[in-house]
């Protein structure tokens, strides 16, 4: 595990680097907007969603050129959710990634327009790789699962019916919708992606988008035990940003314990999914174990 650690450490650092090489300069009367869009992307983060697309194509064997503009892609658009969810009108939150949100920094409406135009930016790095791509059917399969689990079949219809239960009772069947929608979404997007530029097997992207899922799910879970047990310190953003906007979480629904089994249960099931696969990827399956104790 200790191997693990220091290449964890190794591979962010890789990978936000590739992340960077893709970031709009900043230039032009709209340059203020421009830093705000850099800003977010380049105040920190885990970096996870990016790190998935790039070990599930490795896991099915492929390095291929358009790997690291869709690991730019998905990590784009995470960020921009991120500070679209820290707005006044939904979790209104100070802090992310250890810095001041961005339409703190910069502003409300430059906040929303930095969310509007690195969604926008996402989408032109994808159909780019698109374009140059020497399989485009591959390259634009991966683009639609992009755009599918970012919008209303995805994360943003996830995060309206999370809005929308603000303040009232929500039934577990609407959370567990919530999560797979608001946060497994955009972790299946990682992952079926990967695995499609990667060329796999329509019966092997089946069984890495019900890996995901489950990875989705035990790491919303997760962040929603670190938003009662951690600090903002480590975690960069406020805590207790669930109590304060009244919502339902994991946690309010089966306690601290509960909840914890729930996370060991999702990520026991995607590693032992992940295994039954014809390939392997160690560095993977490591990542995948690591969620259930994560501290941030
Ligand atoms: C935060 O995502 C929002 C959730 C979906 C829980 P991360 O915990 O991946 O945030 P960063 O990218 O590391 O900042
Ligand atoms: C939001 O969930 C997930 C997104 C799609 C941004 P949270 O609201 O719990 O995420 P954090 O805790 O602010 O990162
Ligand atoms: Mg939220
Ligand atoms: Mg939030
Ligand atoms: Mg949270």
């Amino acid at each position: 595990m200790t191997d693990f650690k220091s290449d964890l450490i190794r591979r962010t650092e890789e990978v936000e680097q590739t992340i960077y090489q893709w970031l709009p300069k900043e230039e032009g009367f709209q340059k203020n907007l421009i830093e705000a869009m850099n800003y977010s992307v380049t105040a920190g983060g885990k970096r996870l969603r990016p790190m998935l697309l790039q070990e599930t194509a490795r896991l099915f064997g492929y390095e291929g050129e358009d790997v690291p503009p869709f690991m730019a892609a998905i990590e784009i658009i995470h960020t921009y959710s991120l500070v679209h969810d820290d707005l006044p009108a939904m979790d209104n939150d100070d802090y992310r990634r250890g810095k001041l949100t961005t339409h703190k920094k910069y502003g409300h409406a430059q906040g929303i327009l930095a969310g509007d135009a690195l969604l926008n930016y996402a989408y032109e790095i994808g159909l780019k790789a698109v374009v140059k791509s020497s399989s485009p059917d591959r390259t634009a399969k991966a683009l639609m699962v992009l755009s599918q689990k970012a919008g209303i079949y995805g994360m943003v219809g996830g995060q309206a019916v999370d809005v929308q239960y603000t303040d009232k009772p929500m039934e577990p069947e609407v959370l567990q919708f919530v999560h797979e929608l608001k946060t497994g979404a955009l972790i299946q997007a990682a992952m079926t992606a990967g695995a499609l530029l990667a060329g796999a097997k329509e019966d092997e992207i089946e069984k890495i988008e019900k890996i995901a899922l489950m990875t989705g799910l035990a790491f919303q879970i997760q962040d929603d035990i670190l938003d009662v047990t951690s600090t903002m310190e480590i975690l960069g953003k406020p805590v207790f940003s669930d109590e304060k906007n009244n919502k339902t979480t994991y946690v309010t629904i089966l306690g601290l314990e509960g909840a914890r089994q729930k996370v060991k249960e999702y990520s026991d099931s995607a590693v032992a999914l992940l295994n039954k696969l014809n390939y392997k990827n160690e560095f993977l399956q490591n990542l995948l174990v690591s969620l259930i104790h994560r501290e941030k």
